[in-house]
């Protein structure tokens, strides 16, 4: 089977189980995956049952595809993603993305969990992502380009939609956040990195770090998809404040700024213009 008939498989499989298009879809990072409950009229679809989607095995992380509606626009919520360190090929990781384009959504939510390098953040802050750093793991383009997605060399400028930013920005005020702006830099995991590698990606530009969204941000653009990126800034980085890193951490901060998030996240789609 060619992989164009592999992604149009799971498209017409996710598009049987559901009655209308959705317009945006959202993938939920690490400990963010309660604000799927938030969904109305779920439809609620395991990974396991869709064809060609890869498991997902990491604590904190579902299974589940939910359709339904947020902040009045459908949505096609991914609870729980695939990260490279789990042992999938990079194109399995973004395999979702381009499942989403053929169900014919052009606008992306992805959220994460991050640890903070920027020395002002603080756990429990929300910070919009405004560009990335990728130096450390294979293109998910790598390999024979499908045209019917995007080019050969996709343009990476603006990959996080600035008019985006700026809503969710005003968004956040409102709301009497004080959301953080800033560079993720993507790291391969799954071992956290070491304070070294934390000072070398500071002196690169990064504000945060995670081991997730990036493939998904190259793949999305690379096929036209619009994206806004919010992480979570779980801990701060390796070295920072402490000399020793938990997943527990991660999952404990998450859990803190559940509220915040998910009222954000509403107010977010409210606000998208499509
Ligand atoms: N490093 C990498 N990934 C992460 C971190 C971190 O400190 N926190 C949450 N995800």
């Amino acid at each position: 089977m060619s992989d164009m008939e592999m992604y149009r498989n799971a498209a017409d499989f996710i598009s049987s189980r559901i009655n209308e298009w959705p317009q945006i879809a959202i993938v939920l990072g690490s400990g963010l995956g309660p604000l799927a409950n938030e969904v109305q009229q779920p439809v609620e679809i395991d990974y396991a049952d869709i064809p060609g989607f890869p498991e997902t095995t990491v604590m904190g992380h579902a299974g589940k595809l939910i359709y339904g509606m947020l902040g009045g626009k459908r949505v096609l919520a991914m609870k729980g993603r695939f990260h490279y360190y789990e042992g999938h090929d990079i194109s399995k990781v973004v395999f979702h993305i381009r499942v989403f384009k053929l169900l014919g959504i052009s606008n992306l939510l992805v959220t994460n969990a991050a640890g903070g390098i920027n020395t002002s953040f603080r756990p429990g802050d929300l910070m919009l992502i405004t560009d990335h750093i990728s130096f450390f793991a294979p293109s998910p383009l790598r390999g024979k380009n499908l045209d019917e997605f995007g080019p050969r060399f996709p343009d990476m400028c603006n990959a996080y939609d600035p008019e985006l930013i700026e809503m969710a920005a005003e968004v956040g005020k409102k709301r009497g956040l004080s959301l953080r702006k800033g560079i993720y830099a993507f790291t391969q995991g799954p071992m956290f990195e070491t304070p070294a590698e934390i000072r070398a990606l500071r002196i690169m530009g990064a504000d945060a770090v995670g081991m997730s969204t990036v493939p998904e941000v190259i793949t999305a653009r690379h096929c036209g998809i619009r994206v806004l990126g919010i992480s979570c800034i779980t801990n701060m980085a390796a070295g920072i404040l402490r000399q020793k890193l938990d997943h527990t951490e991660v999952i404990d901060t998450a859990k803190k700024v559940e509220k915040d998030f998910t009222g954000l996240v509403k107010d977010i789609l409210k606000q998208w213009k499509l």
